[in-house]
């Protein structure tokens, strides 16, 4: 029951929009694809259908590149979504999981310690040793699990996998098998099988990709929203989500807050205000549009728990500052000076002020 799980996967979450996409579909669908190309388009950015159904954006972007994405995927090549942290590749990927295979949960996560079995195959040694090798003894890796399947299979922060764990998906993008020599045979893929894999650029260097593999991926790089208003929609698209998935009050994270965290991180991040006249200093940490929506998430339920339902500024000023305050000593210099002469000048952000100095002491 998708209600009393705490985050339902997207194939749950929105299942009726994809059930409503698949009927109105009738373009060609590439093999075990659950929607044509096309129709998965459609779900990512959104669209309202011939019968009034509407199918909300998931993606705030340019449409370009999710095409491409999508394309990639219905070729041999495999997709990897690289950006700086907080640019929505998990979120793209998962969604693009759900549209296309109608299962995101094939999960490789990639961390420094992901081991070769996670991408090949393990065992489950009490079987192994009381039978040997065989079928029923090997634990199949959710990569093995989407070739068998025709699925798509997702790996999570691939440059943080060492090095040679990373190319054990050298043979199964490229021959789109898998050997299993224990068994004496090997895993073929069936269509609709590939990889969609995302990466942070601050991670490249941790574990580069090697070249062998960079070959057999196309590269999809995820933006930070371009202007205030895109980035003011996305957050407040998921604020709203994560508010009624959490029992929050509806619409109590007011426009004029989510707007303020927006223009205070954009300025911070981009170092300089708005109208470009003053030059502010950057934090050492991202200030992405992820951040954005969690201090305002956390701002509606200190107004919802504490206030009177209503997000005010004081609800928001100690996330900005825990966002912000990276580093006690120079992210707070930085912040000190950007409250003095940005936040303290500006119409109509005097509450603001007043709240941020209080906590800044
Ligand atoms: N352009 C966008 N459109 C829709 N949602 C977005 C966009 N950018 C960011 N988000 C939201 O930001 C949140 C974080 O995104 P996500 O976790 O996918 O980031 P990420 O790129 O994987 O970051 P990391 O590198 O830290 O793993 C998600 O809730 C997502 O909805
Ligand atoms: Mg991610």
């Amino acid at each position: 029951m998708t209600e009393t799980v705490l985050r339902p996967h997207a194939e749950q979450a929105h299942a009726a929009e994809l059930a409503a996409l698949a009927e109105h579909d009738d373009r060609q669908r590439p093999p075990s694809w659950r929607l044509s190309p096309w129709a998965v388009l459609n779900y990512l950015l959104g669209t309202t259908l011939p019968d009034g159904t509407v199918i909300t954006p998931k993606y705030i972007g340019p449409r370009r590149l999710i095409e491409v994405a999508i394309a990639t995927l219905a070729t041999d090549r495999a997709l990897l979504l690289l950006g700086v942290p907080g640019t929505a590749k998990t979120w793209v990927s998962e969604h693009l999981a759900a549209a296309i295979s109608g299962d995101s949960t094939l999960l490789v996560q990639g961390t420094a310690g992901t081991a070769e079995e996670a991408i090949r195959y393990g065992w489950n040694y009490a079987r192994l040793i009381a039978e040997g090798p065989s079928e029923q003894a090997l634990v199949p890796s959710p990569v093995l699990r989407a070739m068998r399947e025709g699925r798509l299979a997702r790996v999570e922060e691939l440059t943080r996998i060492p090095a040679d764990v990373q190319d054990s998906l050298i043979t199964i993008l490229s021959e789109k098998t898998l050997p299993i020599p224990e068994l004496e045979s090997e895993a073929q893929a069936r269509p609709g099988f590939n990889v969609i894999a995302t990466a942070n650029n601050r991670d490249k260097g941790v574990n580069e990709l090697s070249s062998a593999l960079r070959r057999r991926f196309n590269t999809v790089v995820l933006p930070l929203p371009d202007t205030a208003e895109a980035e003011v929609e996305i957050v407040t698209r998921r604020v709203s989500d994560l508010g009624a998935s959490l029992a929050l009050p509806a619409d109590s994270a007011g426009l004029a807050e989510i707007r303020r965290v927006v223009t205070v991180f954009r300025e911070l991040r981009a170092g300089r205000t708005e109208d470009g006249r003053i030059a502010v200093k950057s934090p050492s940490g991202t200030l992405s549009t992820a951040e954005a929506i969690s201090v305002l998430t956390g701002g509606v339920a200190l107004a919802a728990h504490f206030g009177d339902g209503v997000l005010r500024p004081h609800d928001v000023a100690a996330g900005i500052l825990g966002a912000v305050v990276k580093d006690p000593s120079a992210d707070r210099v930085v912040w000190m000076e950007y409250l003095e002469t940005v936040v303290r000048e500006r119409d109509g952000w005097s509450d603001f002020y007043r709240a941020c100095r209080e906590l800044s002491g």
